[in-house]
């Protein structure tokens, strides 16, 4: 059954955890799709995990939409949120309409995500007043990496702890239908997931999140840049593609691959007719 947005909302009522996974291509967002996960989100981590930037600063709409649309064109069933890059909604409630828009009509997303709380209420307004489903996103904030002066827990000191509470509701008030706590300690985190009506999505916020997310390539080991303490190795695909890379570096160079059954026959007849013998 396709996830909505409505249904991420349901299965909080019920009690029952989402499950979501990143996803920036074709073939990977049909396999998380087929695994049963509720969610993808091509997140704005494909600018460090696809395109090798060292933050998600330089990441584009143009980028987004690329690779939104190649997983809505895999996604059957999960819900697809898009994430809006860097300066795609800060500058304007204007600004952040029309490009919500396009990662719904040119990405053919379910659903947008954007970073912040209190200072970017009127763009989450705004783009729920469109019809389009809004996922905030609060805690760390990549894409404030310049002011946040690094990538670390948040929400640990009584002022930062108290805001995060506050643009938990605020967002809630705004009409998002989610929000992602991204390196939040666990115990608040729970409070928070308490205390508003909507699911809060975890990554690196402990078990007491309505669900949790994860770079799918930091899970699987593919990515090797940092590894972030909150990441768990589901499965050593990483190590699995440089052995396969290996063996057919070396099959390739020995002279055996391809091998007989990898080769097309052709009639003899013809053969010796085309070269003239
Ligand atoms: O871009 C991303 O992958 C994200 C997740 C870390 C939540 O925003």
């Amino acid at each position: 059954m396709k996830n909505t947005s409505v249904t991420f909302k349901e299965m909080k009522k019920k009690g029952e955890k989402i499950s979501m996974l990143t996803a920036y291509d074709y073939s990977t967002a049909k396999l998380v799709d087929e695994s049963g996960i509720n969610g993808i989100l091509v997140g704005d981590s494909l600018g460090n995990v696809m395109l090798g930037y060292p933050d998600t600063v330089s990441v584009t709409m143009e980028d987004m939409i690329h690779h939104g649309a190649a997983v809505a064109r895999g996604a059957k069933n999960a819900l697809v949120v898009i994430d809006m890059p860097f300066m795609s909604y800060q500058a304007s409630v204007y600004d952040a309409v029309v490009n919500a828009g396009r990662l719904m009509k040119e990405g053919r997303a379910g659903a947008i995500k954007l970073e912040g709380g209190e200072e970017i209420i009127p763009q989450v307004e705004a783009i729920v007043k469109a019809s389009i489903p809004v996922m905030g996103h609060i805690g760390l904030t990549p894409q404030s990496i310049n002011s946040m002066g690094g990538y670390k827990a948040q929400g640990r000191d009584i002022a930062s702890a108290k805001k995060l509470i506050k643009d938990a509701k605020l967002l809630e008030e705004a009409g998002a239908f989610a929000v992602t706590l991204e390196c939040v300690p666990a115990e608040l985190a729970k409070y928070i997931s308490d205390e508003i009506s909507i699911p809060t999505i975890g990554i690196g916020a402990g078990a007491g999140t309505d669900g949790q997310i994860l770079v799918y390539a930091d899970m699987l080991a593919m990515f090797s840049d940092y590894r972030p303490k909150f990441v768990k190795n589901f499965a050593n695909v990483g190590e699995a593609m440089r052995e396969g890379f290996k063996a057919y570096d070396e099959e390739v160079k020995k002279g055996t691959y391809p091998a007989a059954e990898h080769t097309y026959a052709i009639d003899e007849a013809v053969f010796k007719e085309a070269i003239g013998k």
